[in-house]
């Protein structure tokens, strides 16, 4: 259903309230998604972006129904990732030989996606695409988050589509950052750059920079997913900036999985010397073989520092734990303070090798960690305790 945003702008999207995860089953989605797509009627009628694939046949329909898809002019493709490409197929069987504006990369990406020579016009920074009233104005905006990513300025109506930049993976019929529960959105927000754009903060920083010399005035931020930003929509951007710069608050994330319990009491013992020492900071704890990791992810991003436990198999690591690290390491995490931890039985490898994993990950060791052999007694959680006392000293001494 075709809806008003603006005059002249219509939302035209799905929203996906059944979604748990997305990316495969790399993102969880506890909120739903929508895949936001924009419909500008001027002289000159432009549709930027589509939805996801199992949404296309109803977008198109639902076009068709609305304006009528022979009214539409051009489609702006400001990313060619399934959620906003996938209802390509279907439309341009509609209107074959419609110009697609999308970046040199989106022509690329677009090809290796749907296999289709639709009528591609690459443009570049700066290039802009007269409407009658408004003019769109192309934002190159490459790793931010894929090669291809852009963004489109409408002049005029003041109005940036973001595409995947200042999304958030939440459904809602509402459309409008005002209308909604505020935790939720600012905890979708944070949790969307946590995961998908901490590995290109400082292109985001930059590109933020950019976008403020411009000078552009801004009355709506329309990304992808999620809310429109539509009351102080400056609030998003200044939120990215801080992320971009490394952020962290005060807080310690405290990760571990455990076979028999003996790393379990590791880190509650070291969770509770941290906050003897420091009755401030907030100490999380999460077994992440039983957590969301992209909840973890967002804890992570949120502290300043990250403690992970482990016990000893096989020589390694339990699978939980060394594939937190994968994710961890990909993430390219900045400005964080890490430590380990683990109980074993025998060889007790798990702590040198989350040292390895942690540094790998970008993250400066506190200390050379802690391992303890079998079950920890009561001498031995004095230990963890006064373990993690010395981290929330140090922790307070530096934050
Ligand atoms: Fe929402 Fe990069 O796709």
């Amino acid at each position: 259903m075709l809806k008003e945003i603006k005059p002249g702008i219509y939302w035209t999207g799905a929203v996906d309230w059944e979604i748990r995860k997305i990316h495969g089953e790399e993102y969880s989605t506890h909120r739903g998604t929508s895949y936001n797509s924009y419909l500008i009627k001027d002289t000159k009628t432009v549709l930027i972006d589509t939805v996801g694939s199992p949404f296309a046949s109803e977008f198109v329909e639902n076009l068709d129904k609305e304006v009528g898809l022979n009214a539409v002019d051009a489609v702006i493709a400001n990313h060619a990732e399934a959620d906003h490409g996938g209802a390509l197929a279907e439309l341009m069987a509609r209107i074959p030989g419609r110009p697609i504006y999308c970046t040199a990369s989106g022509v690329k990406l677009l090809r290796g996606n749907y296999h289709q020579d639709w009528n591609f016009v690459p443009v570049k920074a700066g290039d802009t695409l007269d409407l009658g009233r408004g003019k769109l104005v192309f934002i190159e905006a490459p790793m931010l988050h894929w090669p291809d990513s852009m963004l489109t300025y409408l002049t005029g109506a003041n109005v940036l589509f973001s595409n995947d930049v200042f999304g958030q993976h939440l459904a809602t019929g509402l459309l409008f950052n005002d209308l909604l529960d505020q935790a939720e959105l600012y905890q979708e927000a944070i949790k969307y750059y946590a995961n998908i754009l901490t590995p290109f903060s400082r292109l985001v920083e930059k590109k933020v920079e950019e976008l403020g010399k411009l000078g552009l005035p801004l009355d709506m931020i329309c990304p992808s997913h999620g809310a429109i930003w539509r009351s102080d929509p400056l609030q998003i951007v200044t939120k990215y900036l801080d992320w971009a710069r490394d952020w962290r608050e005060d807080r310690i994330t405290v990760v571990y999985d455990s076979m028999w319990g003996g790393t379990r009491a590791m880190a509650e013992a070291i969770a509770s010397g941290i906050e003897s020492a420091d009755d401030r900071v907030t100490v999380k704890r999460f077994n992440i073989a039983r957590s969301d990791k992209n909840d973890v992810v967002t804890e992570v991003f949120r502290s300043k520092a990250l403690l992970v436990g482990s016990s000893t198999i096989n020589n390694g690591l339990l699978s939980s734990v060394a594939g937190f690290l994968e994710e961890i390491r990909g993430l390219k995490f900045r400005g964080k303070k890490a430590a380990a931890f683990g109980a074993y039985g025998w060889s007790g490898e798990a702590v040198k090798l989350i040292n390895e994993g942690l540094e790998k990950a970008g993250f400066e060791l506190l200390n050379a960690g802690l391992r303890l052999p079998w079950n920890p007694d009561a001498k031995a959680l004095a230990e963890c305790f006064e373990f993690g006392k010395g981290i929330g000293v140090q922790g307070k001494t530096t934050s």
